[in-house]
């Protein structure tokens, strides 16, 4: 709360300076009434381009839009009061120059009002991290699996077991000395996102990592057992949403095909109700 008595919203100062404290909690969003939701637990919520698998039902998130993470963070934006909001970059809106990357990222968060971006990749984007992070646009980093690489990699695997460790570290380390102000370490061994983590001086948020990361994200569809087609193995299920909902469909049906819905509680009378006194 600031003196105002308005709830302050974290910045990506406040989540930089919890390294090593009590750990970041996170979520991703993509809609209004979830982004409420989660608001009062978590200090980041992500707008995050699984939505192009979560919202959209692609097979990946490659097709997902410049336009389709700004209406999101918008939409996630008027449902957070006091969590920090980062957008994802989308693939192919920042690869190309950290000029680019400056485009893509200042029209998300002059459009959306969120207070950091994420993209993907470590050696290979530090310097489009520095570009965006010395302009005034606070950016978390992503390493490890890096989704939107999937072609690349040939699948989701673990990334950073026997050579590829070192690669992995000195990504972390070449996205922190750029001045990204955390950085999600996803699918990585658990030693390694250890060592990660005390290695480098900004916060760890971790994805199929360690417990020792500074961090935790998930994506909030898969932890409600929303999303059902698959089920990660660092997913931890704390809800079976899809089967409460579609039993819930499945009576609504039952009792639109048996007549027992609308009930007389649902439906208005020909008179106007008399005005109260
Ligand atoms: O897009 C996303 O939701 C993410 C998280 C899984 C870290 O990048």
């Amino acid at each position: 709360m600031s003196v105002s008595g308005h709830i302050r919203r974290l910045t990506a100062v406040d989540i930089r300076a919890r390294k090593g404290g009590d750990p970041i909690v996170s979520l991703t969003a993509y809609t209004t009434p979830v982004a409420r939701l989660v608001d009062p637990h978590c200090e980041v919520v992500l707008v995050g381009d699984s939505l192009g698998m979560v919202v959209y039902g692609f097979d990946s998130t490659l097709p997902v839009t410049l336009r389709m993470m700004i209406d999101h963070g918008k939409a996630v934006m008027r449902g957070c009061q006091q969590a920090l909001v980062v957008i994802d970059l989308p693939f192919g809106s920042y690869e190309a120059s950290p000029q680019a990357a400056f485009a893509a990222a200042s029209q998300v968060m002059a459009e959306t009002g969120a207070g950091a971006v994420k993209l993907e990749g470590g050696v290979t984007m530090a310097p489009t991290i520095q570009f965006l992070a010395s302009r005034g646009i606070p950016v978390m980093a992503h390493i490890g699996l890096t989704p939107q690489a999937v072609n690349a990699f040939g699948g989701y695997g673990v990334q950073g077991r026997g050579d590829a460790r070192r690669h992995v570290m000195a990504d972390a380390q070449a996205v922190a000395q750029a001045g990204a102000f955390a950085v999600v370490l996803e699918k990585v061994p658990a030693s390694l996102a250890d060592e990660i983590t005390a290695a480098v001086d900004i916060p760890t948020i971790g994805i199929g990592a360690s417990a020792g990361c500074d961090g935790q994200i998930l994506v909030v569809d898969d932890m409600l057992g929303l999303f059902a087609e698959f089920r990660p193995k660092f997913v931890r299920r704390y809800g079976d949403l899809a089967q409460a909902a579609g039993d819930a469909i499945a009576e609504y049906a039952a009792d639109v095909r048996a007549r027992r819905f609308p009930g007389a509680e649902h439906v208005f009378s020909d008179q106007a109700p008399k005005p109260k006194a």
